[in-house]
């Protein structure tokens, strides 16, 4: 794979964001042809008509894969586009398939049907892991390690939402393969398997970029090459999603402000504006990051989690620092992963790299209510996640009082305010994943009857072990 490096890198404490990168060929001879030292199961850079370009081998992207593990979130999606999904999903990663799809009581048992495809897969030396999000036994593993939040009152199941979902995803991999040093997130309704494929090679690639893995940890963010969308009878090739268009523009005005809203006189975004500036992945469903890291972030609820991993990144980097650096959202309630206490481990610098695609993203389409409600989780969890900060000035980051403000004015006349509540959605955030009893939390999914495993031998005996 080779990709032109991103042309420049905003530092926020240690907090490194890098501007897109872009994937220029899927498949590539390092020096053409010719094989350097680097492209022996490495990478090479060159500059290319001015912008500097890297390769990477197919054996350098696969010792990261072999190394990853990619969680597919689902529903309802059909069984073939979810098929079409994991047959795509490189050979070496191991997949969890996280289904929140219907229950049995209209005699349709769709998660039944789900198990049988993924199992079909297991002969084939696939690692595959598959549970349901509502099973009662996860549910309880949640509790008793001490993530109650995840469980909602009305009928002591994990709640429903994507972010939840993949909550669910990381903890089954921490869990039960702890020695993947990655995870990835890929949604189930992609109709072009293709794609896919592109997009953990250009998670593999992301990683391989990290300078200093050792030292660092890393967040790959994807945006697609276009959605297609059919208008007037033709395929509209549209660069930047509806909802995206509305979160990029309120990411930058905070993480790359203008001369003149550093000045105090910023403009709200002017509606259909297309973004072309640093921040183009605030809503990347595609996603992936270091498993270190995916345990220390708080994630949001629902369709907010992807925006909301800036607001936490900044807090991680020490750019915003609630009451001097007390944390009230981190628990301290029993071992970790590690054998320490929630929010008591040290956090590392992180490095995030967007990456752009070559393939184009086709996946269900959505109605406008849909995505007004998906821009205005994601906004209200910016919008109340920078709260605290509310006087905070900094040379590096947009006026958080103007930036809140003209969120809250953009949400006002475009339709994002709660009725109930006069203010913006204020997603649930839940407390990082490293807090939990990891011990307490495998012992209870061992007792699951959803979690099923497929081409992991040592799976059921590590799952009667504890
Ligand atoms: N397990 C689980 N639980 N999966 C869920 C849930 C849930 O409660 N809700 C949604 N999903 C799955 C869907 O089945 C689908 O595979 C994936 O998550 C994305 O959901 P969509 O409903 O298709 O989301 P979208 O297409 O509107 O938005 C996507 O793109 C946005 C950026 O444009 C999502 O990936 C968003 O997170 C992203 O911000
Ligand atoms: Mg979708």
């Amino acid at each position: 794979m080779r990709l032109a490096l991103p042309s420049g890198t905003r530092r926020f404490g240690s907090l490194h964001i890098a501007e897109e990168a872009r994937v220029l060929e899927l498949d590539t001879r390092p020096g053409n042809g010719k094989e350097t030292e680097g492209d022996r199961g490495g990478s090479s850079q060159s500059a290319t008509r001015g912008a500097r370009t890297m390769c990477f081998s197919g054996q350098s992207l696969d010792r990261v894969l072999t190394e990853m593990v990619i969680v597919v979130p689902c529903k309802n999606e059909e069984l073939s586009v979810i098929r079409g999904v994991i047959s795509a999903i490189p050979a070496p990663c191991l997949v969890i398939l996280v289904s929140n799809c219907r229950g049995r009581e209209d005699g349709d048992d769709q998660y039944k049907k789900q198990v049988e495809m993924v199992k079909a897969f297991g002969g084939f030396g696939r690692q595959i892991l598959a549970i349901h999000q509502k099973d009662v036994a996860a549910a309880a593993a949640f509790r008793d390690s001490g993530m109650s939040e995840l469980i909602d009152p009305t009928d002591g199941t994990i709640r429903h939402g994507k972010g939840e979902g993949l909550l669910l995803g990381v903890a089954l991999a921490a869990a039960l393969c702890p020695e993947r040093r990655y995870i990835g997130f890929v949604d189930a309704d992609n109709f072009n398997a293709g794609s896919v494929n592109e997009y953990c090679k250009a998670f593999a690639a992301g990683f391989a970029m990290s300078p200093h893995p050792e030292l660092e940890d890393t967040m790959v963010r994807l945006r697609w090459a276009s959605k297609p969308k059919i208008r007037n009878g033709r395929l509209d090739f549209v660069t930047e999603g509806r909802c995206s268009k509305v979160v990029n523009s309120w990411l930058n005005r905070l993480l790359a402000p203008s001369p003149e809203s550093r000045n105090g006189s910023c403009k709200m975004h002017p509606e259909g504006e297309p973004n072309k500036s640093f921040v183009t992945t605030g809503n990347a469903g595609e996603h992936a990051m270091t498993m270190n890291l995916a345990l220390k972030l708080r994630m949001a609820a629902g369709y907010a989690i992807e925006p909301f991993h800036f607001i936490d990144l900044l807090e991680m980097g020490q750019v915003l620092q609630r009451n001097g650096g007390n944390n009230p959202c981190m628990k301290t309630n029993g071992p970790g992963l590690d054998g320490t206490t929630r929010g008591s481990t040290a956090n590392r610098p992180v490095r995030v790299f967007q990456v752009r695609t070559l393939s184009p993203h086709l996946h269900r389409s959505s109605d406008d209510e849909h995505i007004r409600r998906m821009w205005a989780a994601g906004l209200g969890s910016i919008f109340h996640g920078l709260a605290p900060y509310h006087s905070l000035l900094r040379a590096d980051l947009g006026r958080v009082s103007e930036v809140r403000q003209h969120i809250r004015d953009y949400a006002a006349t475009h339709g994002g305010i709660d009725d109930a509540t006069g203010e913006l959605p204020s997603p649930t955030i839940y407390p990082a994943l490293e807090g939990i009893d990891m011990q307490k939390f495998r012992a209870r999914l061992a007792q699951s009857s959803s979690l099923k495993s497929f081409g992991l031998a040592g799976m059921n005996n590590l799952l009667k072990l504890v």
